[in-house]
């Protein structure tokens, strides 16, 4: 990689994309600008990552992270090393301090989906590379590049919209709850209160000017929301003996088509998918008019890309 492309940041820093809270929102911008281009087949010059390495490590599983991101390294002319966490050193107790220091000697670029988030941390301050965060157990930013470009291609600009979450407040919500500060949308989050987000992210979004509300009563949340949003009531990094706990708990949150009726008549469905038929989400719902859950999970492929090619410096 070119000096200028290390030194992305001016300061030699690398570009890490580790939380849309670190991240301005005009830079944001830039990156779903780029995407909105890849994915019109506008780009002047259509292989920017030609002869960048990037290494990907799941110590999760996935469907839409792995592929989208291998699919649109290779589309944008890169290359890409896809690891299992226990098939890797790391996945036997070597530090993630260590793994950025050798990582950072091979590849351009580390994206890593972990279910603690402490060790994204660990890596992104030991790497000289950028590294990206591919979900960890709490938040999940590229989702949100994703779901972001998915409202404003079906509805338009989003900010000033109303966006309704309903069930868990995990770690999707509270990359909602970023994005809503970052692109200035007005957030409505109806959870248990057992199942609240973060009350410390929610003060800082609050503290940034964010219009976030919580709820209690699914039915109030999406009271004029142009966008309902719903995730899987048992994440990865959840504890699986408290799933029927959090089952009884979640049931009235359910997105069906008696809480859609109670949005806007336009509002339209999103889910980052796997979804959970019959459990946070209905078939009924899912397939209906109003989901845009393909769509959304299409876009991670192009919404990726501009934060590709922002966290290697070519933005
Ligand atoms: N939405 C999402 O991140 O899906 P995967 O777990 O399949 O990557
Ligand atoms: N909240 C879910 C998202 C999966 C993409 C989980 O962490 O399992």
């Amino acid at each position: 990689m070119s000096a200028a492309l290390k030194s992305a940041n001016g300061n030699g820093a690398p570009r890490h994309f580790l939380e849309l809270m670190d991240i301005d929102s005009l830079t944001l911008r830039r990156m779903l600008d780029f995407s909105g281009r890849a994915k019109r087949g506008e780009l002047t010059d259509s292989k920017p990552l030609a002869g960048k390495h990037i290494a990907m490590i799941f110590e999760k599983p996935s469907t839409r992270t792995r592929v989208s991101f291998e699919v649109g390294i290779k589309q944008l002319g890169g290359d890409v090393v896809t690891l299992a966490g226990k098939d890797t050193q790391l996945g036997r107790g070597e530090s993630p301090a260590d793994t950025a220091r050798v990582l950072s000697r091979y590849v351009d670029a580390i994206i890593l989906r972990t279910d603690r988030v402490e060790k994204m941390r660990e890596l992104a301050e030991h790497a000289t590379v950028p590294v990206i965060n591919g979900l960890t157990d709490v938040s999940h930013p590229c989702q949100l590049m994703a779901d972001v470009m998915t409202f404003e291609e079906h509805r338009g600009p989003i900010a000033g919209q109303v966006v309704a979450w309903t069930g868990d407040g995990n770690n999707v919500a509270q990359s909602f709850i970023q994005a809503a500060a970052r692109f200035n949308f007005t957030l409505h989050v109806a959870t248990p209160p057992q199942l609240a987000p973060n009350p410390e992210l929610l003060a800082w979004a609050r503290g940034q000017g964010a219009q976030v509300k919580l709820f209690s009563d699914p039915f109030e949340a999406v009271a004029g929301a142009r966008c309902v949003v719903t995730d899987t009531w048992v994440s990865m990094s959840d504890d699986k003996s408290s799933a029927r706990q959090r089952h009884n708990l979640l049931a009235p949150f359910q997105v069906n088509n008696s809480l859609l009726k109670a949005a806007a008549p336009d509002a339209i469905v999103m889910h980052c998918l796997p979804a959970h038929r019959g459990e946070e989400i209905t078939d009924e719902v899912i397939d209906g008019p109003q989901s845009v859950v393909f769509d959304e999970a299409e876009n991670r492929l192009h919404a990726q890309k501009g934060v590709l090619l922002w966290a290697l410096g070519a933005l």
